[in-house]
């Protein structure tokens, strides 16, 4: 979900419907708004869908307030419908309150308290704002102390809260506990924010919340008290150094297009950031010596970036000789492994703020393991929370289907994997120049960006009307085609599985059928022979079968063949023609290709 406050601006409506319009990305199942006009009038406005259902809502009405809360919902509990959209509000419409987050304890509250309250919703967040009403009325609180009262009876939850009572018209109550959640300091205002990005608008500079921070927020002032209660009085605020416009999708119909298209530009990015001129990776030399210490690299990451973890893998092993475990975040943090003697972790993150991710730093940290953070926002969750940071410089990555970031996580991955192999001597780092292979991949992002109509064609084609549909290859090909299946299926709706090759034949074959599309992702040449003769049964068994390869394995009938680079790199090209083939799916079946159904980009729920 996702968050936005603002108090001590005449614009509010429009400033808190702009800041949700951004935060879209973080879930879009139905929206709303809170807003006081200097205590003469004020007004709850929520819809279900979209943020333009909202807008055109708060336009027909003719609103405005200097001060308010909003919301953008991605459903955890209770179905989809208004009354289940935030702000919810005390039955005597005093208090209202935005929640991001889940309240695990919220069934034994409501038993306890609000026995005699009658809901107007089923989310366990309403049961928060009863609350905090129960409090002020039946002890005489004021809105802040009945507000920490019923914080502190919420057991295991996560939360990144905004309480405003009627009878303080100016004042936003702010609670956070492992939900993000920034302060950002405006001019004659003051705004609340899940992401930066939502209120760059109106301030560049904000302060970062800890667990436990309660923070009363005034148009001229910003209290925060820690989770003891001590008044916090030397957080320094942070300075977002992202122009506003880089959010903005331009001439593009959809993100996705656009982040796909912006992938030379990163490659080029990373390799100026992050090599010399004479093409040595500049990595911080205390967090090589960490890793050096370990014998055992443990990468934990959830969807995509798990899967660029996959790739990190061979880098690492290849380049750096360190043996490396590629771990699903949600399953590490209940289920640990038994850990090596020295263990080092690398979470890799988009968002930085994935909740799965952030449990199993947070037990990594208790039990006093070193980790780095490889992440694409700047003093995000994880990358605060670990002890090394590394950037993705992607530029914000708004379209629900992760593109950009993936091909950057691996191009990070291979700079830290020869920096630490090339510190160690390891022949395979010391002879392997990636400051050239990055400028041969980013010319051959750019030539396969330029063909993408082609793709478009192959969609249409054969993908349209399918019903389901496989990626099979071996190795780093195998993994490509976890990936490439995951971008089909969340924004097409196909049934797509990525599949090791040689293991189809163990089960699987036996969904195919007459027409059934199969890729084969072919960029390894020692099992190059393989992959296809694996592509020959399902042919054999009626499969459409289409193939992804590079120009030095091509054959003539080959359909999508790639610009040659190093075969430690290839997934950075052999993973561009289906992020295309998903994009265009999802566009010619009609589909909202940013907004696919049921997901948000940042899930900060386990
Ligand atoms: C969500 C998104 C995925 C993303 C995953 C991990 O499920 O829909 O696209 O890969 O979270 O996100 P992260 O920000 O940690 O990379």
């Amino acid at each position: 979900c996702g968050i936005v406050g603002v108090t001590g601006n005449k614009d509010a409506v429009n400033i808190l419907v702009n800041g949700l319009k951004k935060l879209e990305y973080r879930g879009y199942d139905s929206a709303g708004l809170y807003v006081n006009d200097e205590g003469k009038k004020d007004y709850l406005v929520k819809r279900t869908g979209a943020i333009s259902n909202l807008k055109s809502a708060v336009d027909d009405m003719d609103i405005s307030g200097s001060a308010g809360i909003a919301h953008t919902r991605w459903a955890t509990h209770g179905g989809v419908t208004v009354e289940n959209a935030h702000p919810h509000y005390s039955q005597d419409k005093r208090f209202y309150l935005v929640h991001n987050g889940v309240i695990e304890n919220y069934r034994e509250l409501k038993e306890k308290y609000l026995s005699d309250v009658e809901f107007t919703s089923q989310t366990d967040t309403e049961v928060v704002v009863q609350l905090v009403d129960y409090f002020a009325t039946k002890e005489g609180l004021n809105a802040k102390d009945a507000f920490k009262k019923a914080l502190s009876k919420l057991k295991g939850s996560s939360y990144a809260f905004q309480l405003m009572d009627r009878e303080e018209p100016d004042t936003i109550y702010v609670a956070k506990n492992k939900s993000p959640l920034l302060i950002g300091l405006g001019e004659d205002c003051n705004v609340v924010c899940s992401d930066s990005l939502a209120m760059l608008n109106i301030t560049h500079d904000f302060l970062e919340l800890d667990d436990g921070d309660f923070v009363t927020v005034k148009p001229d002032s910003v209290e925060i008290e820690d989770k003891d209660g001590n008044a916090v009085n030397d957080r320094k605020p942070f300075h977002v150094d992202i122009d506003a416009s880089d959010a903005d999708k331009g001439t593009y119909p959809y993100y996705m297009l656009k982040e796909i298209d912006e992938q030379p530009n990163v490659m080029r990015k990373l390799s100026s950031k992050y090599l010399n001129s004479d093409g040595k990776p500049v990595v911080d030399n205390d967090l090589l010596d960490a890793i050096k210490q370990s014998d055992r690299l443990y990468i934990v990451a959830a969807g995509t970036s798990y899967h660029a973890g996959l790739v990190g893998k061979n880098l690492f092993e290849k380049l750096a000789q360190v043996p490396t475990e590629v771990h699903v975040a949600s399953e590490f943090a209940y289920n640990m492994p038994l850990l090596a003697d020295k263990p080092f972790f690398i979470f890799l993150s988009q968002s930085g703020e994935t909740a799965d991710s952030r449990e199993v730093l947070v037990n990594i940290n208790r039990l006093g393991y070193k980790s780095l953070t490889i992440t694409n926002v700047e003093n995000s969750t994880l990358s605060r929370e670990s002890n090394y940071t590394l950037l993705l410089h992607a530029g914000p990555e708004i379209s629900v289907a992760s593109t950009k970031a993936y091909t950057a996580q691996i191009t990070v991955e291979a700079i830290l994997a020869k920096a630490l192999g090339e510190s160690d001597n390891v022949e395979a780092a010391q002879n392997f120049n990636l400051k050239q292979q990055l400028g041969l991949v980013a010319t051959g992002m750019q030539a396969i960006v330029d063909e993408k109509e082609t793709i478009n064609e192959l969609s249409k084609k054969y993908f349209v009307n399918a019903n389901r549909s496989f990626y099979i290859g071996r190795g780093i090909d195998y993994f490509v085609s976890l990936e490439s299946s995951l971008k089909l299926k969340e924004i097409s709706y196909i049934l797509a599985e990525g599949f090791a090759s040689g293991e189809l034949k163990h089960g699987t074959i036996a969904l195919i059928e007459k027409g059934t599309p199969v890729i084969g992702i072919i960029t390894q040449s020692n099992t190059a022979g393989l992959t296809r003769s694996n592509l020959e049964e399902t042919m054999a068994r009626g499969a459409k079968t289409i193939t992804i390869t590079t120009e030095s394995l091509a054959k003539d009938n080959d359909d999508i063949v790639i610009p040659d680079v190093d075969e430690l790199l290839t997934p950075l090209l052999s993973v561009i023609p289906a992020q295309l083939l998903a994009y265009y799916t999802s566009l010619n079946k009609g589909l909202d290709v940013d907004h696919p159904r049921n997901l948000a980009k940042s899930v900060t729920v386990q």
